[in-house]
């Protein structure tokens, strides 16, 4: 059998910190196959996934249930454990069990898990600090937002822009400089998720100058909507936090460019059609599917001229695999590497339609986007899950956690000599006998 690349690029594996893949508790929106189906289909090799399910991945029985239904998986995984209140005394037994990072939400969202106090916070860094996980943040400041929203409501507001004014910048940015604080106190490593607004960069760009080990992801959303999208699509776009104003988006960019920003994240929240367009703005569930389009739309702005395709492949790949200590396995261009690839056409167009994707939630604001720059191949760990823009379906299972793929046995590089002639066909002549 021979593989024909003329023509196409090579791309490490896109490492999405992000997704909400909702098994167990409400797989009416998504499941573990659909989930990384979407992802094996989107260039995504490896996903980090989030606690809100239900039960939230707050206790080690919680976390099996997670595991067994990941068991599914067609790319490998990060589980992520919460970081709440009332589960101090768990954390232990999570890392022990396997999770590969932290989350906490300071700030309310889908599921409605209570957000933990500034002191519970602190407890969690220190405990998990000792063992070196990365602590992700919902950064956005709960108390605030109750507030405007119950000021909001009050004067009547149903339409979609009052979403956005019930998460100014200001909630978020506040978020994000406690949380720094915490972390330059006890030492945690932190990442804070879905940075919407130019404000948030000041207290990120701040921390990372006074030493403290802090990285920022930003998803496609935030770089290709504004304000403008509240009026063209309603419900579909509320998210949280909110797509903001047109500055917040160039500055954003900025932030990419000149690093404050470490790498681009989808936030994946699949909902139900019925639950993602109430018409009263307050009764929309939050959030939409992202890890099936993400490579395209960032490989448009590649073709665009608004990012260089090695900027690409550091966001997407290298600054995820070193922020979540997924080095040497995984990764981009680094000894090691376990052969998680997207092979890409960067001439292909393409429509994105909603009724195409893998993911059982089909609601996107990114429904008639027009890209150039498709993956067409899905490697993971050496094995198709994904060829000719088709899901290899018979891969479902394929997929390991990290944290068990970090712990096999890593290969002895052999010397450059030895691998040229393995290449050529010399002496070893194990390559390229297909
Ligand atoms: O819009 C969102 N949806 N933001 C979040 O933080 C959670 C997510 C979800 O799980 O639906
Ligand atoms: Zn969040
Ligand atoms: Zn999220």
């Amino acid at each position: 059998e021979t593989f024909d690349a003329t023509g196409l690029h090579l791309l490490p594996g896109a490492i999405d910190a992000h997704v909400h893949y909702r098994e167990p508790g409400y797989t009416h929106k998504e499941d573990w196959r659909t989930g990384t189906a979407a992802a094996a289909m989107g260039g995504v090799t490896t996903v980090f996934e989030m606690p809100n399910t239900n039960p939230p991945t707050a206790t080690v029985e919680a976390l099996r249930l997670k595991q067994k239904a990941a068991e599914k998986a067609y790319v490998d995984f990060g589980l992520y454990g919460l970081l709440a209140e009332d589960n101090l005394d768990q954390l232990e037994a999570l890392i022990e069990g396997g999770v590969a990072a932290f989350k906490c939400f300071m700030g309310n969202t889908f599921g409605n898990l209570p957000s933990p106090s500034t002191g519970a916070m602190l407890e969690g860094f220190e405990i998990i600090a000792r063992h070196g996980l990365r602590i992700s943040l919902h950064a956005e400041t709960a108390s605030i937002m109750a507030l405007r929203q119950k000021k909001l409501m009050e004067a009547g507001r149903t339409d979609p822009l009052a979403h956005l004014a019930s998460r100014p910048a200001v909630v978020a940015t506040e978020a994000v400089s406690r949380a720094a604080v915490l972390a330059e106190w006890t030492g945690a490593r932190i990442h804070i998720l879905h940075i919407s607004s130019g404000d948030e960069l000041r207290p990120l760009r701040d921390a990372k100058a006074r030493g403290v080990d802090i990285t920022g992801e930003t998803c496609p959303h935030y770089l290709l909507f504004d304000e403008n999208a509240y009026t063209d699509l309603g419900p579909i776009i509320r998210v949280n936090p909110p797509v903001r104003e047109k500055h917040h988006q160039r500055a954003l960019w900025e932030g990419l460019k000149d690093g404050t920003i470490d790498m681009i994240a989808t936030d994946h929240a699949p909902h139900d059609p019925e639950e993602k367009t109430r018409e009263v703005i307050w009764r929309a569930d939050c959030g939409f599917p992202g890890v099936e389009t993400q490579m395209a739309l960032m490989l448009t702005q590649v073709n665009a001229g608004s990012l260089s395709l090695t900027d690409y492949v550091r966001l997407s790949s290298t600054a995820p695999a070193k922020a979540f200590g997924l080095f040497p396995h995984k990764g981009a261009l680094v000894p090691g590497s376990d052969a998680d690839i997207a092979i890409v056409d960067l001439g292909r167009r393409e429509t994105i339609r909603a009724e195409a994707l893998h993911s059982r939630g089909k609601i996107t604001p990114f429904e008639g986007f027009e890209v150039v720059g498709v993956p067409v191949h899905t490697l993971v760990r050496g094995r198709f899950v994904m060829r000719d823009r088709k899901l290899i379906e018979e891969a479902t299972g394929w997929g390991l956690s990290v944290t068990r793929v970090q712990a096999m046995p890593k290969p002895e590089p052999r010397h450059v000599d030895e691998t040229t002639a393995a290449i050529t066909g010399g002496k070893s002549g194990q390559a390229g006998s297909s």
